[in-house]
């Protein structure tokens, strides 16, 4: 999949809105990940070093159209302006007289950064006349924000009928890489799925079993899957309306030669936030009182000897509640197979969200091909589907 790219001459001189994700966690009124932010960077200084004008604009939370100050992308201005390394100015409104003053008064080498677009309710509605107003001060509009691209919204969408419109570097980035891996992974394929639940990944399975060669699934819902083989699971995360899509799944991979891999052991406990007491089980024998709350040491060394010698490796869904030093090493042990896959020469993606910020939390995003920045974004690629924000890139 190729997507359409701006040259030099795109946009020297010119006034360029830059759609960002600085969709950030905050603790405090501070950024507490700035991830999402950095990862613009090269689309930025590539702006800049061709002397555009470059205004970057960009959601935070879900404010629906009301002015919520917490929400202001006020906060994220600092952290902006060591990242890109430039002055980041800052105009309290994304449309209107004010923007239109504060890009005229925008001197070479700095960046302005608009309020938060959701502070108005058109930008959820892919409102035209509110995309109009949006594109008015611009002559270019660069889409960057993979994460936000599953969003119809006016500043992923209603725009790029208006302006003429190119990928920035981020975006064309995970296409690139998400791509190599749903689209033609090489074999031996391995997906890992992980996380609380089955509902969120079946999309992703139906769209790519037939190009895995396995699929080793733990986390919350892998227990769906025991039980539906008869485990006992104790309290452990069970989606009753989910088993026949287990069921299901686990058939169809053996009929299309696709191996399966659930936990062989846990890591039980009988609360998430417990210091003390966990109990290493069989993955079948789950006592009545206690839920599984990571993979255990056999299933990591089983998992992990798989993962080592997949030449494509794409990871969604943490193993475990990692959040808690107890039952981390599931999620880490992983991070440890998919690093020697790296190692060997495989293309090994992280999908986003939690995923992404394990690999954060446990300091193994820099062991991976690509860590994703799109949570919702990057599920719904690896479904195959066509996404707002980039379909009208795409170069036939
Ligand atoms: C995200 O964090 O998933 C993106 O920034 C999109 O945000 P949304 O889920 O509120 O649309
Ligand atoms: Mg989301």
């Amino acid at each position: 999949m190729n997507l359409r790219r701006f040259t030099e001459r795109d946009v020297r001189g010119k006034n360029v809105f830059v759609r960002v994700d600085f969709n950030v966690p905050l603790k405090d009124g501070k950024v507490s990940d700035s991830t999402r932010i950095a990862a613009h960077a090269d689309t930025v200084s590539m702006l800049l070093g061709w002397g555009a004008k470059v205004v970057l604009a960009s959601h935070l939370g879900r404010p629906k159209g009301k002015r919520i100050p917490e929400m202001s992308l006020k906060c994220t201005l600092s952290e902006a302006e060591k990242i890109f390394n430039a002055r980041v100015n800052f105009c309290g409104d994304c449309i209107g007289t004010s923007v239109m003053a504060a890009v005229e008064d925008l001197k070479e080498g700095e960046l302005l950064l608009l309020e938060n677009l959701r502070f108005h309710e058109e930008e959820q509605k892919n409102d035209p006349d509110f995309a109009r107003k949006l594109a008015e001060p611009f002559d270019v509009f660069v889409m960057d924000a993979f994460s936000a691209s599953h969003r119809a919204d006016a500043s992923t969408s209603a725009i790029m009928e208006i302006l003429p419109s190119f990928a920035g570097s981020l975006l064309q980035k995970e296409v690139e890489m998400l791509s190599t891996v749903s689209e033609d992974p090489e074999r031996p394929f391995v997906l890992i799925l992980g996380g609380a639940k089955v509902s969120d990944k079946i999309g992703v399975v139906e769209h790519l079993m037939e190009k895995t060669t396995s699929i080793l699934i733990g986390g919350g819902m892998a227990f769906t899957f025991l039980k539906a083989n008869g485990a006992s699971i104790g309290r452990s995360l069970f989606e009753e309306e989910k088993k026949d899509f287990a069921l299901q799944m686990m058939d169809q991979a053996r009929r299309n030669g696709v191996e399966i891999l659930l936990p062989v052991d846990v890591v039980s406990g009988t609360s998430l936030d417990m210091t003390s007491g966990e109990l290493i089980v069989a993955a079948d024998a789950i006592p009545d009182d206690a839920m599984g709350l990571d993979i255990g040491p056999k299933t990591v060394a089983l998992f992990a000897e798989r993962i080592a010698d997949a030449k494509t490796v794409l990871w969604n869904g943490p193993m475990g509640v990692f959040e808690n030093a107890l039952f981390a090493a599931g999620t880490k042990g992983i991070a440890d197979g998919v690093a020697e896959s790296t190692r060997r020469g495989g293309v090994t993606v992280v999908g986003g969200g939690d995923t992404a910020a394990a690999a954060k939390a446990l300091g193994f995003d820099k062991s991976v091909s690509h860590v994703s920045t799109g949570g919702g974004a990057s599920l719904e690629f690896c479904e195959g589907k066509a996404l707002p924000g980039i379909v009208p890139l795409i170069e036939k």
